[in-house]
């Protein structure tokens, strides 16, 4: 009896190897017929040993046919709602595949660049490193000049530095052009030493540059006045201020009534918050300086040319209302999947 034992705890042990390396219902068949066939390991028991004169033996092999039977079709259930788990229901609503977008700053530059297309103007982009002329020198800024601490700039070498406006596209597109007339809008990356809540070293500008025989203010002013019409709403309104820069003569900076107060400088009986006074400044323009115009091989004689360029993130923390600079540039995809 008890070698006949051994044979029997065999098999279980065996069954139990075959099962773990099941997972078909088609395993589950095979082993239907390995254990429980014709010729299979129990009726191969029935046959060898002596069950009819070994009741014991006899009630033994039964037993462990019967628990082969349990085990198998506990197995086939098994495998057979793993199958039914792999059926795809096509009723069932599909996955949200989380979507990105442009940045909000690339944003602001396209719309920039499609209220100004609409007006003639090309795009261009100029290099953000830039050597003494294009940058300085050529626009009527000499060395040991002190509006060249104005800008508060990245030096890279003595005579390269990285272009803290986007006034080194006047002369390059001179250049390009080599006679009127032009019709650019330069809009690129422009480095400063500052950071606060509405500065950040690395910012953006967009630079127009016209340059035709009988250019003047007007010309300036309609241009403008559309651009912040367009970008902040019909209802806005532009103004100039006398101002100083080297390579415009004369200057000016531009203002935009604030959108908050609608331009009366009061909200509710109380000065407002965001603008003091009504006004909100875009940034410098100007008539380009004769001397810019010469240094670009153009005849002050013959044509004139107006040119302004504001901060894109200026506009756009004026146009959204934003109150940190800086959170543009967090990469906080909280922040940014907003936009
Ligand atoms: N380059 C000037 C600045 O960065 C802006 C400006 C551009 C002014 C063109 C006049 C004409 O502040």
């Amino acid at each position: 009896m008890v070698t006949k034992v051994i044979e029997i705890e065999q098999i279980k042990h065996e069954l139990d190897n075959d099962l773990k390396k099941s997972s078909l219902s088609s395993d589950v068949d095979k082993l239907n017929t390995k254990y429980l066939g014709k010729q299979g390991r129990i009726n191969f028991l029935f046959k060898t040993l002596p069950v009819k004169t070994d009741p014991q033996l006899g009630k033994a092999v039964n037993e462990l046919k019967n628990l082969i039977k349990d085990k198998l079709s506990a197995k086939l259930s098994e495998t057979l709602s793993h199958a039914q788990q792999d059926i795809v229901d096509v009723t069932v609503p599909g996955l949200e595949i989380p979507q990105g977008s442009l940045h909000l700053v690339t944003q602001a530059i396209e719309e920039i660049e499609s209220i100004f297309q609409k007006l003639g103007f090309v795009r261009r982009r100029y290099p953000e490193v830039e050597t003494d002329w294009y940058y300085a020198e050529g626009l009527n800024i000499p060395k040991d000049h002190p509006a060249r601490d104005d800008q508060e700039t990245f030096y890279i070498t003595n005579n390269t530095v990285l272009t803290a406006h986007t006034s080194n596209g006047q002369l390059r597109e001179m250049e390009l052009k080599k006679t009127p007339p032009i019709k650019m809008i330069n809009i690129g990356k422009t480095y400063r030493r500052q950071i606060d809540a509405t500065h950040t070293p690395m910012f953006h500008q967009f630079e127009g540059l016209v340059i035709d025989k009988g250019i003047n203010i007007t010309h300036l002013l309609g241009v403008t006045e559309y651009f912040a019409k367009s970008y902040f709403g019909q209802e806005r309104q532009t103004r100039l201020r006398p101002h100083h820069f080297q390579f415009t003569e004369p200057s000016f900076e531009i203002d935009v009534t604030c959108g908050v107060c609608q331009g009366t400088g009061m909200v509710h009986e109380i000065p407002c918050k965001v603008c003091k006074s009504g006004w909100l400044e875009l940034g410098g323009a100007g008539m380009v300086h004769p001397n810019v115009l010469r240094n670009g091989n153009f005849d002050p004689e013959e044509c004139s040319g107006f040119a302004f360029g504001w901060g894109v993130e200026r506009v756009l923390m004026i146009k959204s209302g934003l109150p940190d600079l800086r959170l543009i540039y967090n990469d906080d995809i909280r922040f940014l999947k907003q936009f």
